[in-house]
């Protein structure tokens, strides 16, 4: 008898926001074939009996093509075992999960699809930015920030409406690229906007700026996101007090006869 694969969301990182399905299936699995993002805390809930199997794309590195995670999957399903495809986030959203649901249904293979909390959930709740707010923010939309450089950027809409959160995944290094995009589509300079990286780790930081402003800041490292819109003014974390800080050495230093040692905080 054939097995079983799960798509299975790991949420943003912390193992504390992995749904108590996702904890089940991970932990009666049999394989696992997971992302780079799927942090330790989270493997280390697969059953020591089980195959874990890193997929992911490493920085720089090499990765597992798409078609072979698919016919990995296929080949250990076809061995009757349990299987789980944990990925980072949530398996339907720029996860690809829909194109390994559909080599799976081609393989007449059973699939089900466990959800998990998308990036921009997290980063949202960590930096208490509520994505829709009433009277502020009323629609919301996710976009990758993977075409945005690229002549290939049908994927972005004409026309971004007042009144919207942007959450922009994969937003990448060239910051002027996507606000040129933005603005293109009617998103106002004075908007304001944040990146917020390495969600659920000690590291989590955000920064905070505007669309007219955005080109100057440096990236945070990755993994991150680009969170676009009025309700980015709600954000609240531990780092924007570092970034004021910045701030103010950075004025200081611009003005003439200030010495280092006066600049200390
Ligand atoms: C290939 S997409 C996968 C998205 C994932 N399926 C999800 O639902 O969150 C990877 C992108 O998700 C975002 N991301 C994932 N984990 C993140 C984290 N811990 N902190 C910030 N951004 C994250 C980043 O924009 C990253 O480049």
């Amino acid at each position: 008898m054939n097995g079983k694969v799960y798509l299975v969301g790991a949420g943003p990182g912390d193992p504390e926001m992995l749904t108590l399905k996702a904890l089940r299936v991970l932990k009666r699995a049999d394989v696992v074939l997971h992302d780079e993002l799927v942090s330790t805390e989270i493997l280390a809930f697969v059953p020591s009996t089980a195959r874990i199997q890193n997929v992911g794309k490493r920085c720089g590195g090499k990765s597992t093509r798409q078609s072979e995670i698919n016919s990995l999957l296929v080949q250990y399903a076809l061995l009757g075992l349990q299987v789980v495809r944990l990925k980072g986030g949530d398996p339907f959203i720029f996860g690809r999960g829909g194109e390994e649901m559909q080599a799976l249904r081609e393989a007449g293979i059973e699939v089900e699809i466990v959800p998990g909390i998308t990036a921009a959930l997290g980063a949202a709740a960590a930096v208490q930015i509520p994505l829709t707010h009433r009277g502020i923010a009323s629609s919301l939309v996710f976009l990758t920030g993977h075409y945005a450089e690229s002549a290939n950027s049908d994927h972005w809409p004409d026309a971004i409406a007042p009144n919207t959160t942007v959450v922009v995944y994969m937003p990448g290094h060239n910051h002027d690229a996507t606000a040129q995009k933005l603005r293109g589509a009617g998103v106002a300079p004075e908007t304001p906007c944040a990146i917020v990286s390495r969600i659920g780790s000690p590291d989590e930081r955000i920064c905070q700026t505007t669309i007219a402003e955005l080109s100057s800041i440096a990236a945070l490292p990755a993994p991150s996101l680009l969170v676009v819109g009025e309700v980015v003014r709600f954000a609240q974390h531990r780092s924007l007090g570092e970034q004021f800080s910045q701030f103010v050495a950075g004025r200081l230093e611009a003005l003439p006869g200030t010495r280092t040692q006066e600049r200390a905080l």
